[in-house]
């Protein structure tokens, strides 16, 4: 099959599609707007799921949120029975992004002293998530000094304030306490995913499996899902980059607003990677290509008259290789990245994979981990939504006693967005030093 290609890029971005996002309600009379807060996010293309304090049942029935967000609510009721209480870990693991609104003077105060006495504020301490609280309680409550520094606790360790608003309250003072708008909860959050760091950078990302045809109706492929480069596509892309995505066969839908190319083989891949490497700043090559493709294809299908069947298989090229052998002209030699996918001695075969072909940075993951762990620790690797990264850059971090950057096991989402972030900056860091010697 030839390569097919759509070029999406002229689409409304929409940052919130595929986003995890749990929505905590906590008790306040603005918790009415987060029925409004869930539609819009769930228009936006977000899955929510929704968390509530008990006092925020007073105010709003869970059966309201249920409806809206098409999931059960999560009441700390839930939390006495041994299964429910493993939910707090697998909410802060599934969550992309946390938003408490309203957030009341007595969540935040929790919060920020890390109390986890309920389901929400539980959640909240173990989770890596993107965090954001919006306050809204009455002006008096809000100017008081102790909310005022809990406040300033929480924005000290990463928390997003999102508010509050001035105008009438519901006590019928007027001043600053209301929840913000909804509409600007919902933006602020779209920004949350909008890093920046690689800003108008041109990125060309490989995913996926080839399949190397044995012939027209077989194929030799591998069990990689695509996921990880997916997830590195689209942050790399919420972090400002033009991104040309080239995969092969992948049940995922490929990122909006940006450039997708649909392969089949190795050949086919190669081929895409070098159409598109003109202005190609960064090339991450996350895509488990095949290393051998059959030496004749059969034009019909292969009938099994035989008892036995040899094929005949010969090397395909090194795409990763050749890219990191370009020189400085036509096209340019982009800052390259690799993958390696390990089954034993994970660092070692990482660090003579980098140094051989000659890469700026490798991803290796292992692929031969448990399929069925312990309970509370997720599966990683290949067709699992989780992963376990060790990162090695050319240079010191790559020395013999090094073990490189380790990016703990998480959703390969969150994982994308780490070594996104860490990719802009050892790429920054590589560009401030060429000039400098130069
Ligand atoms: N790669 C590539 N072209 C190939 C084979 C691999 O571009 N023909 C890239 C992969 O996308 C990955 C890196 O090379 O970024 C390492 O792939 P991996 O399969 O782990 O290593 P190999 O070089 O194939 O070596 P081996 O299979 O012996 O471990």
């Amino acid at each position: 099959m030839s390569a097919s290609h759509y070029d999406n890029s002229s689409q409304i971005s929409a940052k919130l599609i595929g986003k995890n996002i749990m929505l905590g309600i906590t008790g306040g009379i603005a918790a009415y707007k987060s029925a409004d807060l869930t539609r819009r996010l769930q228009e936006a293309g977000a899955d929510v799921r929704i968390v509530m304090t008990a006092a925020a049942t007073e105010f709003v029935t869970p059966l309201t949120f249920h409806a809206l967000s098409g999931h059960p609510v999560f009441i700390d009721n839930d939390d006495h029975d041994e299964t429910a209480a493993m939910q707090h870990i697998e909410l802060a693991r599934w969550a992309d992004a946390i938003i408490v609104a309203p957030a009341s003077a007595n969540t935040i105060a929790k919060l920020a002293h890390a109390r986890a006495d309920n389901l929400l504020t539980t959640t909240c301490l173990a989770s890596e998530a993107i965090k954001c609280f919006a306050p809204a309680m009455n002006k008096v409550m809000w100017q008081d000094p102790g909310t005022q520094s809990n406040c300033r606790t929480l924005t000290d360790k990463g928390w997003l304030q999102l508010g509050p608003a001035s105008g009438l309250q519901a006590c019928g003072e007027t001043g600053a306490g209301r929840m913000l708008e909804v509409c600007d909860i919902q933006k602020a959050l779209e920004q949350c995913f909008e890093s920046g760091e690689l800003q108008g950078l041109n990125l060309v990302i490989t995913a996926g499996p080839t399949y190397e045809a044995i012939d027209p109706v077989r194929f030799i492929g591998n069990r990689s899902s695509g996921r990880m480069g997916y997830a590195i596509a689209q942050a790399a892309q919420e972090a400002g980059a033009n991104i040309t995505l080239i995969s092969g066969p992948s049940q995922l839908t490929p990122p909006a607003s940006l450039r997708f190319i649909s392969i089949e083989s190795a050949a086919e891949m190669k081929q895409a990677v070098f159409d598109h490497l003109s202005d190609c700043n960064i090339y991450i090559s996350a895509a488990a290509v095949a290393d051998y493709r059959v030496a004749q294809v059969a034009e019909q299908k292969i009938k099994k008259s035989a008892d036995s069947l040899t094929l005949s298989l010969v090397k395909n090229e090194d795409i990763l290789s050749q890219v990191a052998a370009l020189t400085e002209k036509d096209p340019q030699r982009p800052y390259v990245v690799g993958f390696a996918a390990e089954t034993e001695d994970i660092i070692e075969n990482a660090r003579e994979k980098l140094q051989r072909k000659n890469l700026d940075m490798i991803v290796a993951n292992d692929v031969s981990a448990d399929k069925n762990p312990a309970a509370g620790t997720p599966a990683i690797g290949f067709d699992s939504e989780y992963n376990t990264l060790h990162v090695l850059t050319a240079g010191e971090n790559s020395g013999k006693n090094s073990n490189g950057k380790l990016f703990a096991t998480a959703r390969k989402t969150q994982l994308a967005r780490q070594l996104i972030s860490f990719i802009a900056e050892q790429y920054k860091q590589r560009r401030l030093n060429e000039k400098n010697t130069a």
